[in-house]
């Protein structure tokens, strides 16, 4: 787990917690506070803890329920509590259980009873379901913005590459010539539709649980949506039951963060052939490479890999979390402290693929002869003679059968459809003039494509112009 604070102070005094043993006659066994603390992972939650327990404190002062300087006091302790926390001199309790108990019992430490009054009205129940959507929406936030600095780096490198050639597979066998402009905006499409699924995910993730206390509400007069705007909620929540044990917002996040990662494990994959001695069509440069300890002419493509490989911790993630909510009955439970790590790991993962990607993708070079003499074999451009065929009046069926015939000549001869002559061309149909030869080079064969979603170059450079306008 990375924690975005440097503290590391961890304690674990074997006593019965002072927040809930009033009924225990025995303090808990040692491995047992140990086994069912969450502190050691959900500490990372403090900023959002402490931003909840200043707006519910707020509240109960708008509502009667504190005093204008016991709110100050309140406030005040917290500002401190999360200094000592960012600075590392926070001391973590084990027998304290999680962040809220162990930041509450530091603020009554510091300004005594008033401290005790903050978790009036409320419960860790709907104080976590806060302090997750609340950090959640956040990391949505940073996600979404390296998801954008990808997507401008695709859109440099296909503004540049909008005329250059390489073949298009099926099958990963060669099909007909593309642009690779149009190739890295496939990619870019990909991207548009992960980022509205963020957008539409985190109007999900952005609403108020606070109020639910344990699971069916308070009995004080609470004011909720002045709490859901002091802390940029959309709005409250509808059911307390329901918020405080629900956690299908996290599972949207990571069925949208597992798309993401599938995407960018298909363009790993590409990156990886690409790269290869075999194909040799781009280089990445040597900063995202790594070599080999035994065989010194290697140059890796690490990066791509390892965001390959990625993609499996953010799909486990996705089992482990709808494992987790299958079955639970309302309201909350305790299987639901479960929630965090698989979260906090999809998106240490999906930031770190998406930042390796994003700072990689301006500097990829394309190796454009290469590109160029892949596409010149496999007969890529068979389909237009079969169309320019059609256009002189024969049926497509027949045309096909024509077009096959002149291909497996040139595997005979090792020519490719336009190193032919045209009477080597005509004896396989009459109606073959010289004007053939404008449809059977590359160039010809993508601008013919010329039509919204097409591969032509006047096509990829459309798309950007719009895409830019749009900002996707
Ligand atoms: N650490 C707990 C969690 O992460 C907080 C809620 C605990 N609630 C309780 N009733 N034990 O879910």
């Amino acid at each position: 787990m990375s924690n975005s604070n440097k503290t590391s102070k961890t304690t674990n005094q074997n006593s019965t917690n002072s927040s809930w043993g009033g009924r225990f006659s025995e303090s808990t066994d040692a491995f047992v506070a140990d086994f069912t603390a969450s502190i050691q992972f959900d500490q990372r939650l403090y900023k959002h803890d402490i931003a909840g327990s200043k707006a519910h404190s707020q509240m109960l002062n708008k509502v009667g329920l504190l005093t204008d300087q016991e709110v100050k006091d309140i406030h005040t302790g917290l500002d401190e509590i999360q200094s000592e926390i960012e600075a590392g001199d926070f001391e973590w309790s084990i027998a304290l259980e999680d962040i809220h108990m162990n930041i509450e019992a530091r603020l009554t430490d510091k300004i005594g009873i008033t401290g005790k009054k903050l978790h009036t009205g409320r419960s860790r129940n709907d104080q976590v379901a806060t302090d997750i959507r609340l950090w959640l929406r956040e990391q949505i936030d940073l996600i979404a913005s390296e998801l954008q600095r990808l997507q401008k780096g695709l859109l440099e490198v296909a503004e540049r590459e909008a005329d250059t050639i390489l073949p298009g597979f099926t099958h990963l066998q060669v099909a007909q010539p593309i642009t690779f402009g149009h190739h890295m905006l496939a990619w870019y499409e990909m991207l548009v539709r992960d980022f509205e699924r963020l957008q539409d995910c985190r109007k999900r993730v952005n609403i108020l649980p606070l109020g639910a206390a344990a699971l069916a509400g308070t009995t004080y007069p609470i004011d909720r949506p002045y709490v859901a705007e002091l802390l940029g909620f959309d709005r409250a929540s509808n059911n307390s039951l329901d918020s405080v044990s629900d956690r299908d917002f996290a599972i949207e996040f990571i069925s949208a963060a597992s798309l993401i990662m599938m995407h960018l494990s298909r363009f790993s994959e590409e990156l990886v052939l690409w790269t290869s001695a075999q194909f040799n069509f781009i280089d990445l440069p040597d900063r995202f490479c790594t070599g080999s300890s035994i065989m010194p002419q290697k140059k890796n493509p690490d990066v791509p890999e390892l965001v390959r490989g990625k993609t499996g911790r953010v799909y486990g993630s996705l089992m482990s979390l709808l494992t987790l909510m299958k079955s639970q009955p309302l309201a909350y439970n305790k299987d639901n402290q479960e929630d965090k790590e698989p979260l906090f790991d999809t998106v240490d993962t999906l930031l770190g693929s998406l930042r390796a990607y994003a700072d990689m993708m301006p500097h990829i070079q394309t190796n454009k002869d290469k590109m160029r003499a892949a596409a010149m074999q496999g007969f890529s451009t068979a389909t237009d003679l079969a169309d320019y065929l059609v256009g002189k009046d024969m049926p497509f069926r027949d045309a096909h059968e024509v077009v096959g015939s002149a291909v497996a000549f040139g595997v005979k001869t090792g020519k490719d459809l336009s190193e032919m002559t045209l009477e080597e061309l005509q004896t396989f149909s009459d109606v073959i003039g010289d004007d053939v030869f404008d449809v059977l080079t590359l160039e010809g064969s993508v601008a013919a494509r010329d039509h919204l979603g097409g591969t032509a170059p006047a096509q990829v450079r459309a798309r950007i112009k719009e895409a830019k306008q749009n900002g996707a």
